[in-house]
């Protein structure tokens, strides 16, 4: 039995079945784009051109495309924020701070360790299709928290000059036993340190603010207790809600739990199901998987990603497809999302948006042009590669699965509404048999 179970799950496998007539066109635009050139006006050009349109939700907010930046070491100074942002990404989530109190003092200090090396290698999942992992030992942000409120006030300053929605992310104690109870100076200095920050950059509206719980937490004594885990679920939000009613849009970024399914089906239900004074705004599901075997510079224990991530994810939103759909909470999708036709698949689950951290690492196999960053590059794949792009995939939905709404638009928000996989589109998902 491997450590994380990975359910078979029917994946989108194929390239999208469009007419080459529009397939030249989308082609010609990922040309252009890769050469510089960016649709303007956005929607229009989509809207006109292909019949489609890419408008989702993060954070509550509306974004031009679904595509942003999930928090990690690409979101940690304001030349890679303003990077993203020139770049187009609608959001992007900042690194996450490990929290202090008001004295400084942080219980969750072990989580404040930065790490520059990383590596980005080729990984097998167990359905033997091959991705990308970034292998690393670090974890939330090593710095001060003076230095990340000052990353903040940048961040947010970017975001009215460009439109990009920017989002904090935190980690504050969490008990490790069930009377233990919530250190709530961390919470208080923290988030009212932020929401200071929010409210002197003039940008209207919450807070966008991601709670993590890392994959290194997965792997941690603390969520050996499975109680004590759905306790923290259960009661963080009151936590942050509470310092400043109103003022922030809280997303949990849930974990992925080491072993098997049975727990990841009862993080996700309790996340779903909590009462209205305990509910998010959002979720983004969901982090890496953790390994307490494998190594990286001979440290044992870390996260991983790839395709058995993208799989355990997907396997646990169709199962809970029902009630994803009922709760009507808004999920941010994570993991493993390697081109808008994963995007896609994450979208036919429920998902409105979709943050990607690895992609933005691994090697281009496509022409260079100097004058165009990395994170264009991977945006322009993402929303125009002719097989796997978005466009060509929403119109494939169109073609083939009935997505078309009252204007005729083959929408990224309306593919939530589709049934998984849609009658349709039996064709196109492809059972993955074991190994
Ligand atoms: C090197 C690295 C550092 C990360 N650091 C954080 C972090 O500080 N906070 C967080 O919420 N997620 C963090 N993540 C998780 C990513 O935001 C993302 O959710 C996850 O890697 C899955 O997306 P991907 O498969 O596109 O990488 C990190 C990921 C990587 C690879």
């Amino acid at each position: 039995m491997p450590i994380n179970e990975i359910p078979h799950v029917d994946r989108l496998s194929r390239h999208a079945d469009i007419e080459s007539s529009l397939s030249s066109l989308i082609e010609a635009d990922y040309e252009s784009a890769l050469r510089g050139w960016w649709p303007e006006p956005f929607a229009d050009h989509f809207r006109e051109v292909y019949q489609v349109e890419l408008t989702g939700t993060y954070a509550g907010r509306a974004i031009d495309h679904p595509f942003g930046k999930g928090s990690g070491q690409l979101s940690m100074t304001l030349a890679q924020v303003r990077e993203s942002a020139e770049a187009g990404l609608a959001f992007v989530v900042l690194k996450t701070v490990i929290g202090e109190d008001a004295s400084g003092s942080r219980s969750m200090a072990a989580w404040a360790t930065d790490d520059i090396r990383m590596a980005v290698e080729p990984i097998v999942g167990q359905s033997n299709r091959s991705g990308w992992t970034v292998s690393w030992k670090g974890r939330g942000w090593g710095r001060s928290f003076e230095d990340y409120l000052a990353l903040c006030r940048g961040s947010f300053e970017i975001m009215t000059e460009t439109g990009m929605t920017v989002a904090a992310s935190a980690k504050m104690h969490l008990p490790a036993s069930l009377d233990e109870p919530w250190r709530l100076a961390e919470y208080e200095n923290v988030i009212g340190s932020l929401a200071r920050t929010w409210h002197d950059s003039g940008n209207p509206g919450p807070m966008p603010f991601e709670k993590d719980f890392s994959p290194t937490l997965a792997g941690d004594d603390r969520s050996r207790s499975h109680d004590c885990l759905l306790r923290w679920l259960n009661e963080i939000v009151p936590n942050i809600r509470n310092v400043e009613p109103n003022g922030t849009t809280i997303g949990l970024k849930l974990m992925n739990a080491v072993g098997p399914l049975e727990l990841q089906h009862r993080i996700i239900d309790t996340a779903l199901n909590l009462p209205p004074d305990r509910r998010p705004d959002f979720l983004v599901y969901a982090n890496r998987l953790f390994d307490s075997d494998k190594s990286f510079e001979a440290h044992r224990g870390i996260a991983y990603g790839g395709p058995d991530l993208s799989d355990r994810n997907l396997g646990v939103l169709t199962d809970r497809q029902i009630r994803v759909r009922n709760s009507g909470l808004e999920i941010s999708a994570t993991g493993d999302i390697d081109s808008g036709r994963t995007a896609v698949e994450y979208a036919l689950r429920g998902c409105t948006s979709a943050q990607l951290h690895t992609l933005f690492q691994v090697p281009l196999d496509y022409p260079i042009e100097p004058t165009v960053g990395r994170v264009r590059r991977v945006l322009a794949r993402l929303i125009f590669d002719p097989h796997d792009g978005l466009v060509a995939w929403l119109a494939h939905a169109r073609a083939h699965w009935g997505l078309r709404d009252s204007r005729g638009l083959a929408c990224w928000s309306g593919l939530r509404h589709l049934a998984i996989p849609p009658e349709r589109c039996i064709r196109d998902f492809q059972t993955r048999s074991p190994q």
